[in-house]
């Protein structure tokens, strides 16, 4: 069992660079089902979720050639056939539902089993569904499967009840070949929804909108050949910026979007953490007296929940009451019963954490309860006194590439151990 030790009280200093955005660049890989050709991704992060959804892909016939060395990833889906993906690998990671719109598009029908859940919340597809339906789909459920069979996809305008990155995004991708104009409203407008909807115009899609709320898209016939290097991950770069504050440091954080990172960095400067944007970089100096504050995560441009775990472990340690609001996931509190582990407190009052802010947390045996709990843990485990021993990185490797290495040269003192 593989786990990260990390020895806190030691303060960071220097500068790390941002890979590439794991939310970004899995549903660019879903999408190049869609040209039936050769697609070269630059830069990709070298991820576990994007080993799983490569396998996916190859699953169905793609052909696939990962270059970790120089980060590129060359698929060429032409021999790719309308069969049943492997559902081992759909249910390991619930972004492989993202290649239903693809497959949809491409081969009018499509059959995959359901994704499944995760510990942050029941993770419905019922959005995803009602867009492919709109769109002139039929789909029918049986034996934990879900299949679609549409003759052929005819745009439509379709209203999003919430504003699901994945629906939108699967939506976007099934509309693309539609004929005629889709429109999907209330949609998602996160940066990597925009990523998406630039990759997809690369391939010779036409879809405008992306990032606000409306997004448009004109059905073409074919799409073509198309090299990308996805966005950099604002919610990588928001943990770093956390590290600074939570160490009381003063890092530079190389190659991230400052338009991405606007809501973490309002949140992070009322809290008192210093802030300078450069050159394609940030300098974030968090040795600095901090004030307790409230969160609510709320759909981009809001706080984003992914970055809810990370300030949950900062504010466990300044001074007075913050209260963080979890809107997005119904059950996304799971790291506040490692961090009370660590001397944190914490009380759950349904979609609220009420956190008084301790002196020290106190080194303790903990669990990554999921992707970005495991990174609030070790920046948790960052300013405790003593050493913290977190178990269940799996989580953490799906999200971050080479987490320690990077923390390492940043002079912390982390290690990954097998017991
Ligand atoms: C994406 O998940 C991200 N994953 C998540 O990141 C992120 O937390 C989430 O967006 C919100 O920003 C990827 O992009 C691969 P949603 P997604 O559909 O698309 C409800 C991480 O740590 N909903 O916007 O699954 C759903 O229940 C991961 O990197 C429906 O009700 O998120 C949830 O409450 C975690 N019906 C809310 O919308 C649907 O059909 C947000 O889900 C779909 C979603």
């Amino acid at each position: 069992m593989k786990k990260i030790i990390v020895k806190g009280g030691k303060k960071l200093s220097g500068e790390v660079s941002i890979s590439s955005a794991k939310n970004a660049v899995l549903p660019i890989i879903a999408a190049s089902i869609l040209n039936g050709e050769k697609t070269t991704i630059i830069d990709a992060p070298m991820l576990q979720d994007v080993f799983v959804i490569t396998d996916v892909l190859k699953s169905i016939n793609a052909d696939i050639n990962i270059d970790r060395i120089n980060k590129k990833i060359v698929i060429d889906t032409s021999k790719v056939i309308s069969g049943e993906p492997d559902s081992e690998l759909v249910r390991k990671m619930r972004a492989s539902f993202l290649i239903m719109g693809p497959m949809i598009a491409r081969f009018g029908r499509f059959k995959i089993s359901l994704p499944g859940g995760c510990n942050i919340g029941s993770r419905p597809i019922d959005l995803h569904l009602k867009g492919f339906t709109s769109l002139g789909a039929q789909v029918s459920f049986g034996y934990g499967h879900v299949e679609a069979y549409a003759s052929k996809l005819i745009g439509n305008k379709i209203y999003l009840d919430f504003p699901s990155v994945g629906a939108t995004e699967n939506i976007m991708m099934a509309a693309v070949l539609a004929e005629g104009e889709t429109v999907i409203e209330n949609a998602a407008g996160e940066p990597e929804v925009q990523d998406l909807a630039e990759f997809l115009n690369s391939m010779g899609a036409q879809v405008s909108g992306a990032g606000t709320d409306t997004i448009r898209i004109t059905g073409v016939k074919e799409l073509r050949s198309t090299s990308y290097k996805p966005i950099p991950d604002r919610i990588e770069a928001g943990t770093f910026m956390v590290a600074a504050a939570i160490t009381k440091s003063k890092l530079r954080i190389n190659g991230a979007r400052e338009e991405h990172l606007n809501p973490i960095i309002a949140k992070l400067r009322e809290i008192g953490v210093c802030m300078e944007k450069g050159e394609n970089s940030i300098i974030v100096d968090g040795d600095n007296e901090f004030k307790h504050v409230d969160i609510k995560t709320m759909p981009y441009p809001g706080f984003p929940t992914d970055m809810q775990a990370q300030m949950m472990s900062l504010l466990s340690i300044v001074e007075g009451t913050s209260i963080i609001t979890e809107t997005i996931f119904e059950n996304r509190f799971m790291h506040a019963g490692e961090l009370k582990r660590m001397g944190a407190n914490i009380k759950i009052d349904g979609r609220s954490a009420i956190i008084e802010g301790v002196e020290r947390l106190t080194g303790s045996e903990v669990k990554a309860t999921d992707l970005r709990a495991g990174a609030a843990l070790i920046l948790a485990g960052l300013a405790a006194d003593g050493y913290t021993k977190i178990g269940d990185i799996y989580h953490i490797d799906r999200g971050y590439v080479s987490i320690e290495e990077k923390f390492l040269s940043l002079g912390a003192d982390i290690t990954r151990i097998e017991e």
